[in-house]
């Protein structure tokens, strides 16, 4: 079976390509600036749409997951045409060229399509995002075969030379710099091992509909860190609780984006894990 990945390099895709390609499916990698280590390398920038749909049906993919996207929240809210661009017309134009190809496409969407008013949200659940990015990840679900929305996902391993939020605490940590994190933040932090098996069952079993595949625990930011630091036998201490308004964001966070996960422990073989489960198999991988 062929596996297209858009977004091959990022934190998400990089390990669905691992685990596609050591499961023994041929995986193809999209990427634009960075080549993804994983599998065949598919350039496909969609802010410059041309060549997107020749070079999808060219690949003659069997399942596409769409994990690319402008994920810079923040970028999102100031560059408005640009995440429209990327976030929706090249959702699109990704899941018209799967459609196309006879291939079932998987698309990764976010906890941020709700307003955070209430948490613990369950798939049909009214959406109303509180932000651009959440705006663009939410019209990008229309008309796919399979919608994934997570919420904080963090890895081992940095993704396009970045570090997610549990390696840039624990490097911080490390050096004994003080952090300052939000405790009026909810989230469901999902371990990116945990996130890929998940999509990569339901788009293999062609699962239909929306799932909400995260972390089954819901917790603030604040206290995600708290257990980060505790799991890694590192001091707490330095982590000192702020609030959302201290931050210089641009654009609005949502106050409790959890996401219920009772759908996908129902219906999935590999089950949405708790977050201690989580942090220990973090632990592991990182050696
Ligand atoms: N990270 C989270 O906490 C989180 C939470 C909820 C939902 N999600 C969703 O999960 C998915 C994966 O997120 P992630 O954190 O793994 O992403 P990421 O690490 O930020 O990587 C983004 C990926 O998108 C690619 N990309 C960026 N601009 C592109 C363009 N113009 N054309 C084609 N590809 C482009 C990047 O390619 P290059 O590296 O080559 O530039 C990279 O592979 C996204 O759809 C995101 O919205 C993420």
């Amino acid at each position: 079976m062929r596996v297209l990945i858009t977004g091959g390099s990022g934190l998400l895709g990089s390990k669905l390509a691992e685990i596609a390609a050591d499961r023994g499916y041929e995986v193809i990698c999209g990427y634009v600036n960075h080549p993804p280590p994983i599998g065949e390398g598919l350039k496909l920038d969609l802010a410059d749409p041309g060549e997107v749909r020749r070079r999808i049906l060219a690949s003659e993919p069997d399942l596409v997951f769409h994990a690319a996207a402008l994920t810079d929240v923040d970028r999102c809210e100031v560059d408005r045409d640009l995440a429209m661009k990327i976030n929706v017309r090249g959702t699109e134009l990704v899941r018209d060229a799967a459609r196309d190809s006879g291939a079932f496409f998987v698309y990764v969407s976010s906890d941020y399509v709700f307003d955070g008013e209430r948490g613990r949200y369950r798939e049909d659940d009214p959406t109303d995002p509180v932000n651009w990015y959440g705006q663009t990840k939410l019209q990008g679900e229309e008309g796919c075969d399979c919608v994934a929305r997570t919420s904080v996902i963090y890895g081992a391993l940095p993704a396009r030379g970045k570090v997610n939020f549990a390696l840039w605490l624990i490097e911080r940590l490390r050096e004994g710099v003080e952090v300052k994190i939000v405790t009026d933040q909810f989230i469901a932090p999902t371990l990116n091992t945990n996130l890929a098996k998940m999509i990569l069952e339901a788009g293999v079993r062609r699962l239909e509909g929306v799932y909400h595949m995260a972390g089954a625990t819901r917790i603030s930011r604040h206290d995600f860190a708290v257990e980060v630091a505790e799991e890694f036998g590192l001091d707490a201490g330095l982590i000192t609780p702020s609030r959302m308004d201290e931050m210089s964001w641009k654009a609005k966070r949502p106050f409790d984006s959890s996401l219920d996960t009772g759908k996908a422990r129902r219906l999935l073989e590999e089950k949405p894990l708790s977050l201690k489960e989580s942090l220990r198999i973090l632990r592991a991988e990182m050696g």
